[in-house]
């Protein structure tokens, strides 16, 4: 197992990849503390890991926007497990929203949970690991940390912004033993997308534009994250690494397949 007696703090483990990620550490022998602003949907996750055997999970109710209650909350559950030896930021919220009218208070809510949210989980456990050897820190940003998705302008330069955190980061805490990093996850089946998936078109289109052909699940980030947490990874800090089926890999002018001969219909040979 990958992570036996380490302990594993997950932000935002009440739902979708943070659940997934809370479930899969578990499983490679990890003791997870589940934190996220609803109570109830952590105590399930806690009873999911109960009712698979986890090493005696940790549950608390925590909103990423308060840097003193992120604090209070890590400094609860470092006396409860002993030591925090791996972050793993999840929470998170997205917007879609127009330039024009977006309210000034959703634009601060989505930076506030995050982008500030993710500082300071990082900052409150990163001063723990400091003083126990080290870690290892993984934040969710997202393809939108690396283009600018549309229509999701707070998102994005949050996203952005958790990307140049993480490297900036992975600077200040590699003397401390902390390693950094970020994912950058595609479109990934959670609550958070669901809705998309109401419209039946939505999956062949996604299958069409992404190369791998389909859209992403929560294992597929939840796989990445622990490579990413462990030891496999001793030699990786400050990377953003996509998990999103090669979408940003190449960006054709037209959709799926059509898109080379759309080029090469063009291109002159020269000899
Ligand atoms: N689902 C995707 O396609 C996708 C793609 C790229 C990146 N991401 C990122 O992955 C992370 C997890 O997304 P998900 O799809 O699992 O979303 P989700 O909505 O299923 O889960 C988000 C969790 O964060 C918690 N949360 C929200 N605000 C909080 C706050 N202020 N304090 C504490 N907890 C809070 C929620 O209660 C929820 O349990 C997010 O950062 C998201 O931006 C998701």
């Amino acid at each position: 197992m990958l992570l036996t007696d380490r302990t594993a703090v997950v932000t935002g483990a009440g739902s979708g990849i943070g659940r997934e990620i809370a479930l899969g550490f578990a499983a490679e022998g990890a003791r997870i503390a589940v934190l996220d602003r609803s109570r109830e949907a952590g105590a399930v996750v806690v009873a999911e890991l109960v009712a698979v055997g986890a090493r005696e999970p940790v549950l608390a109710e925590v909103d990423v926007r308060s840097a003193a209650a992120v604090d209070e909350a890590i400094e609860e559950v470092a006396g409860v497990m002993g030591r925090i030896d791996i972050l793993v930021n999840c929470a998170g919220v997205r917007e879609i929203g127009d330039v024009y009218t977006m309210p000034a208070e959703e634009w601060e809510n989505v930076i506030a949970i995050n982008l500030s949210g993710t500082f300071y989980c990082c900052q409150s456990v990163a001063r723990r690991m400091r003083e126990t050897g080290g870690g290892s820190i993984v934040n969710l940003a997202s393809v939108g940390g690396l283009i600018g998705l549309s229509h999701r302008p707070a998102y994005s330069a949050a996203k952005h912004g958790i990307v140049g955190l993480t490297k900036s980061l992975a600077r200040d805490l590699a003397s401390a033993g902390i390693r950094v990093n970020a994912l950058c996850p595609g479109v990934i089946r959670t609550p958070m997308t669901e809705q998309y998936f109401s419209d039946a078109s939505f999956e062949q289109e996604l299958a069409v534009s992404v190369p791998l052909a389909r859209c992403g699940e929560t294992s597929d980030v939840a796989q990445a994250a622990l490579y990413l947490a462990s030891d496999m990874a001793s030699y990786v800090t400050g990377v953003a690494l996509p998990v999103d089926g090669g979408w940003l890999a190449e960006k054709s002018f037209v959709s799926g397949s059509g898109g080379a001969s759309f080029l090469a219909g063009r291109e002159t040979r020269f000899p």
